[in-house]
């Protein structure tokens, strides 16, 4: 008799991650590694008792009804966007996710693209491989520096701390940020982080990182009036979801000389990207890479299997987004 749950995972996990739920779950894990159209995904959800997407699966609304078989949605990621929350709660269904686990990681990418953007280094190293580097030259290749600008964070989570603390105790800079939630004092102080309004944080930042997640909020957050306040020698570093930037709009300005340049790790409608943004000047465009290591992307999974174990043992996931109604 069999009475493990049924799990179907949408993409391959690292191999420790997949060797744990095989060991607690019947298990079906996408060996082939391409996503999930909807009618798998409708097919997934009337199958199995637990379903582990990603962030490129879209879990509309349209694909929840009263004959879902899925009691569980555990979701390999923080963000829960690609969920209709609503929908799923309303159908019984409980939603968790990995918080916590990628705030590192992603972090030390969000850097990572700051200096990339600031500092030139991709165009640089296209140079060199092209066989086209001429030698030493006190001209060449200058970007801008990093070390003591100002630095304005949207959205001061846990990941828009953790930019903090690297952007401020690493390379001593000037901390800026908006949040609808103040951060304790002892965060506010560590950092020397000064509260803005919006408006004047884009006017006041250098260099501009939004970590805020994807909400009605904050979709579209900045547009062509937004982009308009940043200096034209400001760079906006985008490492949380896409569709919170106007992406032609941010490409317009790009090409205008509007703004210096942006180092963009998400994208609306990813992985399809706007060809403008493609074509747009002082761009350093990464895959959705935030919390690829392997050390995070085995976290994440096991944090996965903490969910599941924790909601099929009768007991409160301990990372619940929203329960069942
Ligand atoms: C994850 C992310 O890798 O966790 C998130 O919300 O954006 C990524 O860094 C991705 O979601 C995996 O599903």
């Amino acid at each position: 008799m069999n009475a493990r749950p049924r799990v179907i995972v949408t993409r391959r996990l690292p191999t420790h991650v997949e060797r744990a739920l095989n060991e607690y779950f019947e298990v079906e894990l996408n060996e082939v590694d391409i996503a999930f159209d909807p009618a798998r995904m409708r097919a997934a959800l009337l199958d199995a008792d637990a379903l582990v997407p990603t962030v490129g699966d879209r879990l509309g609304a349209d694909l929840f009804d009263s004959t879902v078989r899925v009691r569980i949605i555990a979701n390999y990621g923080v963000g829960t966007d690609h969920i209709d929350l609503g929908a799923a709660a309303g159908h019984g269904l409980v939603v968790t996710n990995t918080p916590g686990v990628l705030t590192d990681c992603t972090a030390d990418l969000t850097i990572a693209l700051m200096l990339a953007v600031l500092r030139r280094t991709g165009e640089a190293e296209r140079e060199l491989r092209a066989g086209e580097w001429t030698g030493w030259r006190p001209t060449h290749m200058l970007g801008r520096r990093v070390s003591g600008r100002t630095l304005g964070i949207i959205g001061f989570g846990r990941i828009g701390r953790a930019v903090a603390r690297r952007a401020h105790h690493g390379f001593g800079m000037r901390i800026l940020f908006h949040s609808p939630t103040p951060p304790p004092a002892a965060v506010i102080e560590d950092l020397a982080a000064e509260p803005r309004e919006l408006d004047e944080l884009l006017r006041d930042s250098d260099i501009v990182s939004i970590h805020a997640p994807s909400s009605p909020a904050t979709r579209g957050l900045i547009g062509p009036r937004e982009l308009g306040l940043m200096r034209p020698d400001a760079y906006l570093v985008n490492t949380a979801r896409g569709d919170i930037v106007d992406e032609p709009a941010l490409a317009t300005a790009l090409r205008a000389g509007r703004l210096a340049g942006a180092g963009l790790d998400v994208f609306d409608g990813e992985p399809t990207i706007l060809n403008e943004l493609v074509d747009a000047p002082n761009t350093v465009l990464l895959p959705h890479i935030g919390s690829a290591t392997l050390e995070t992307r085995t976290a994440m999974g096991m944090r996965v299997v903490e969910n599941l174990r924790a909601f099929f043992d009768g007991a409160s996931p301990p990372d619940m987004v929203s329960a069942s109604r």
